[in-house]
């Protein structure tokens, strides 16, 4: 471990670099007195990179929380804690741990038990990574003040797959990045600085996460050789990663063969095409035996995939994952598959219907080593869309769920926007599979339709600004992620919760402020931007800031229909894209009615005049300009809570997130103003309250 004085470690802790494993210091009283006691000797019996790192987190932890040096013995002769695996030769775990216990923890999971008798907390795990995993969770336990002295749990992941994607570029860019540029790569070279690697590592084990996808989606022309050229770098980073339980995953360029070497196309059916992608999985794993295997963004904004040559997405996926699988390699294939360029100026053609257009028909086509990864809504991480409806649809294909924690439409870690409780609310969603009731939770587990594979993956936030996410609090969405991935059980309060300990200490007065501007922001954010489920309204190419004609992709119109009458877009059966048709059960039904269909999706589903009464009781119109005040006012409601924390907190943490939503508050402001006068000049209709419109 490298040693740091205390002027680095504050330096560094003042900047948001320690991020949730800042351990800050305990105060003073019984249950300090607990944790000391116990806290003081450590005995560790086994070898090896992960549990070494294991107990290196341990005593790091342990000496800021507690200001003390936990030494570390082969036998404790008083009080103190012990972990290993459960195959390790250490005398107080096997005399701790019965044989139902063991049974009971999974490859990544672990056991914790206080024995008064013994004089021990021990952990115990079946792998190195559980025995991380678990002692993580004893440092997190002591900084959140619980009590340790009657231990007894057995805490297993729900989900096997906990992802981390990154869309960083070669050239040190980041697609969607807001925090910096990427810490991965700058000017068409790897980093050397491998420290940060190992923190940001220690960051993303100690939060859950055991796969990480090292490059963009969409890959460009030095990226596509990561695979060979490249290799040597990329398995530097993999050699850290596994120290903390972590698989290292890559995208490729469907294109690839056509890149490198004689093959001239990339057909998934050509024999040549084929021994290509067999002899890069050859050299990959003799490089990386772990490697996880390669994610795959195809026939999408402009990226090659099969459909080129008249193949499916099927033999497209089918053909890598022949080439993994002798390796245990997995093939995790994007089903963010549209065509960007599409006229839908007949109002029948429907972005939202891609997804499931494309791979409902292929449900049971796909190789056991390959995983859908579908996006949470069919649109594009839009503040509100509905839930995809492939979850569900699918019951013969393993898929996993993709969240984006970077912030793209989001407030772009400029303004706060914790994501966690939409998350909650899309993995609670009853998709009605099966009879039902059968919630996303259950599907992305894998419990459902019984996968072999499953789980979540998510884009990373992540970018080299000191502080990691630009936006202090966004490195709650980062920490949350991981968590919700471990446990989709824990709610958005308790992951607040963890984050604020972790990361500000204990005192309960700031952590209520804290909370707060956290688990209202979601709203704040949603109330000020665009509304009632409609989505997009941003300026073009960079997606940041209110322009309610602006993306990109509205070439043909608006992608919300506004015009002097109403808004909306008809998805409807009877008269619409018919969208709400590629849900089950009672979902179709209550989206397709415009009685049914919940306020906050209604222009989502449906094309109505401003002057649709909502089930709130407000005209849509009404609605619009209601939202827009008070969010505005709202967003300027933070600044005033985070104002009172000022002295209360570090004062390098308490400037740079005061920064943010000053500047938050008055875009709010301008969002307010552009949207309020668009409605306003578009409907002719005046604000009811008299209120000033610009
Ligand atoms: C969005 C985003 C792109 C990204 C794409 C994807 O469209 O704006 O930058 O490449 O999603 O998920 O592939």
């Amino acid at each position: 471990m490298r040693q740091q004085s205390g002027n680095e470690y504050a330096a560094q802790y003042d900047s948001g670099y320690n991020a949730w494993l800042s351990y800050p210091k305990l105060q003073q009283g019984p249950l300090y007195k607990q944790y000391a006691k116990w806290c003081g000797a450590v005995s560790v019996t086994e070898g090896g990179e992960t549990i070494q790192a294991a107990l290196q987190e341990w005593t790091r932890g342990i000496a800021s929380l507690l200001d003390l040096e936990a030494v570390s013995k082969p036998q404790l002769e008083d009080f103190g804690v012990a972990f290993g695996t459960f195959t390790g030769d250490h005398p107080l775990l096997q005399g701790l741990f019965e044989d139902e216990t063991v049974q009971a923890v999974g490859v990544e999971g672990f056991a914790i038990r206080t024995s008064q008798s013994l004089k021990c907390i021990a952990v115990g795990a079946s792998s190195q990574a559980g025995v991380l995993y678990g002692v993580f969770h004893l440092l997190r336990l002591i900084a959140s003040g619980k009590d340790i002295e009657n231990l007894d749990e057995i805490v297993n992941p729900v989900n096997s797959l906990r992802m981390i994607n990154h869309w960083d570029n070669f050239d040190g860019s980041v697609e969607r990045g807001y925090s910096g540029r990427s810490f991965l790569y700058e000017n068409n070279q790897f980093t050397k600085d491998m420290d940060r690697i190992t923190d940001y590592a220690r960051l993303m084990s100690t939060a859950g996460i055991n796969a990480i996808a090292i490059n963009n989606v969409n890959v460009h022309a030095l990226e596509t050789l990561f695979i060979s050229t490249y290799l040597p770098d990329v398995a530097r980073i993999a050699d850290i990663f596994r120290i903390y339980g972590i698989r290292l995953y890559l995208c490729v360029n469907f294109a690839g063969p056509m890149h490198e070497g004689e093959v001239g196309t990339a057909d998934p059916l050509d024999a040549g095409v084929k021994e290509w992608w067999k002899s890069r999985a050859a050299d990959i794993y003799a490089a990386i035996p772990d490697f996880g295997g390669f994610v795959v963004k195809a026939d999408s904004e402009n990226r090659p995939g099969p459909f080129t040559y008249g193949r499916n997405h099927a033999d497209g996926a089918n053909m890598l994952a022949e080439a993994l699988e002798p390796y245990g390699g997995i093939v995790i294939w994007r089903c963010f598959v549209y065509n960007c360029k599409q006229d839908w100026r007949d109002r029948k053609t429907d972005r939202a219907r891609a997804a499931y257009d494309h791979f409902k028909p292929l449900d049971g086509q796909f190789h056991d080593n390959v995983i859908l990864q579908i996006k949470n809504g069919p649109m594009d991480f839009q503040v509100r869309e509905p839930v995809s409806p492939l979850f569900g649809a699918l019951e013969r294909t393993n898929h996993v769920i993709e969240f984006q924690i970077a912030q793209e439409y989001t407030g772009q870690q400029r303004h706060v926007c914790y994501l966690v409780p939409q998350w909650k609310e899309i993995m609670e969603f009853d998709t009605q599979a099966k009879g039902g009731p059968a919630p996303v939770k259950r599907i992305v587990d894998g419990s459902l339709w019984g996968n072999r594979l499953s789980g979540i993956a998510a884009v990373s936030n992540v970018g080299n600004d000191r502080n990691w996410t630009g936006h202090l609090l966004a490195q709650a969405n980062l920490y949350g992620f991981g968590r919700l991935a471990w446990n989709p059980e824990l709610s958005a309060e308790e992951i607040a919760a963890e984050w604020i300990a972790l990361t500000f200490g204990t005192d309960t007065a700031v952590a209520g402020v804290i909370s707060r501007i956290l688990l209202d922001s979601w709203e704040i954010y949603e109330s000020y931007t665009s509304p009632l489920g409609v989505g997009w309204m941003i300026n073009p190419e960079h997606h940041y800031g209110p322009n309610v004609d602006g993306y990109e992709y509205s070439m043909w119109g608006t992608y919300h229909y506004a015009d002097h009458q109403g808004i909306g877009v008809d998805r409807t059966v009877a008269t619409g894209t018919g969208y709400s048709a590629q849900y089950m059960g009672s979902n179709a039904v209550r989206y397709d009615s415009l009685e049914e269909c919940p306020d906050e999706l209604l222009l989502f589903f449906h094309h109505v005049p401003y002057t649709h009464v909502l089930h709130s009781g407000k005209t849509v119109i009404q609605h619009i300009y209601d939202t827009h005040f008070e969010g505005a006012e709202r967003a300027e409601g933070l600044l005033d809570a985070w104002g009172g924390l000022k002295g209360s907190i570090a004062e390098g943490l308490y400037t740079q997130v005061e920064e943010r939503l000053q500047g938050q508050a008055a875009h709010a402001k301008e969002w307010r103003d552009q949207i309020n006068t668009y409605f306003y000049r578009k409907s002719g209709i005046a604000d009811a309250l008299g209120r000033t419109i610009y």
